[in-house]
């Protein structure tokens, strides 16, 4: 990785974290125990932090001011956590291991980790709901946005397609709706919140959003390679999960090469939106080639 993203993703993650810990019951106010610390557990530790920093580089894009943007970004982060707290359970894919440690369910128990994802989802409409700094009109779009690409329309949806398709013969163009629904629309959320939050020309928005799909979809195309390419230990999740659990994955359906190389092609997509704006997309430019190019 090019010294210059490491050094922006520390600089993002820190910001990210510190605001979140915010937001989150405090350490020393955990009641009803052990809901809040359930919720610390599920969003703190070693998340990469991609969608909040995708609404902080989003924001640059467009040339706003990143506090700007921080409730935004803590809300993806929320609504990410639960999404994978929820993912984990023995209902959907009855995983152990999550970010190198245990799963909500089983650090916890299985009521907590349900209770704790559907606290964590309120709180990531609360963080926008709340935030003074933005125009309340600014966060009625944002609210709207979110919700959406969370909803039946987005991830909550994705995840049920993704079930339906277990021990399933899939084709590609359902596989890529079933992508675009679980992963790729809280991806390309987090890009239009932060061009909202920067206060982003409808034409920046709409390539920032084109932008956010392209990426969105390669991303979890990418998480469907590691499943067999990765090792757990550097994953921090069970690797080989997917297969074990009969998952249609784009390696499955159309081999590792042919999966890369639909990667690489929605990465020069992703790129190609960006083609308008300036160097304050670089960090946008850089993010893209990461999600593609990761280890984990
Ligand atoms: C994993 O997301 C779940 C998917 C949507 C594929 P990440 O790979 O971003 O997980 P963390 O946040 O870094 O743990
Ligand atoms: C998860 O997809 C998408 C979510 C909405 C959480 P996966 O089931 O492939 O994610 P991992 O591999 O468990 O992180
Ligand atoms: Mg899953
Ligand atoms: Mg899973
Ligand atoms: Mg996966």
């Amino acid at each position: 990785m090019p010294n210059e993203l490491e050094t922006y993703l520390k600089r993002h993650r820190e910001r990210i974290e510190t605001a979140l810990e915010a937001r989150l019951p405090a350490e020393d106010r955990l009641h009803p125990a052990p809901l809040g610390a359930a919720m610390r557990y599920a969003v703190l530790g070693s998340g990469k932090r991609l969608r909040p920093i995708l609404v902080l580089a989003g924001c640059e894009a467009v040339g706003g001011d990143i506090d700007q943007a921080l409730a935004p970004a803590v809300a993806v982060e929320c609504i990410h956590a639960y999404s994978l707290v929820h993912d984990d359970l023995p209902a959907l894919d009855n995983d152990d291991l999550r970010r190198g440690r245990a799963t909500t369910h089983r650090a916890f128990d299985e009521a907590t980790a349900i209770l704790a994802g559907d606290a964590l989802q309120t709180l990531a409409f609360q963080s926008i709901a709340d935030e003074e700094a933005l125009a309340e009109a600014v966060r009625l779009r944002m609210v709207r946005l979110l919700a959406r690409s969370v909803g039946t329309d987005g991830m909550v949806g994705g995840q049920a397609l993704d079930l339906a398709q277990e021990d399933r013969a899939s084709d590609v163009a359902a596989l890529q709706r079933t992508h675009r629904l679980k992963t790729g629309a809280l991806l390309q959320t987090s890009v239009e919140l932060g061009a909202l939050a920067g206060g982003a020309t409808p034409e920046s928005r709409e390539a920032l959003a084109s932008y956010g799909g392209h990426i969105g979809l390669a991303f979890q195309i990418v998480d469907d390679i590691l499943d067999i390419s990765g090792d757990t230990q550097s994953l921090g999740k069970t690797a080989g999960a997917d297969a074990a659990h009969h998952k249609a994955t784009y390696p499955a359906l159309l081999g590792m090469e042919e999966s890369q190389r639909m990667g690489r092609t929605e990465l020069d997509r992703a790129l190609a939106c960006l083609e308008s704006l300036g160097p304050e997309a670089d960090p946008l430019r850089d993010l893209a080639c990461y999600v593609v190019e990761r280890n984990h």
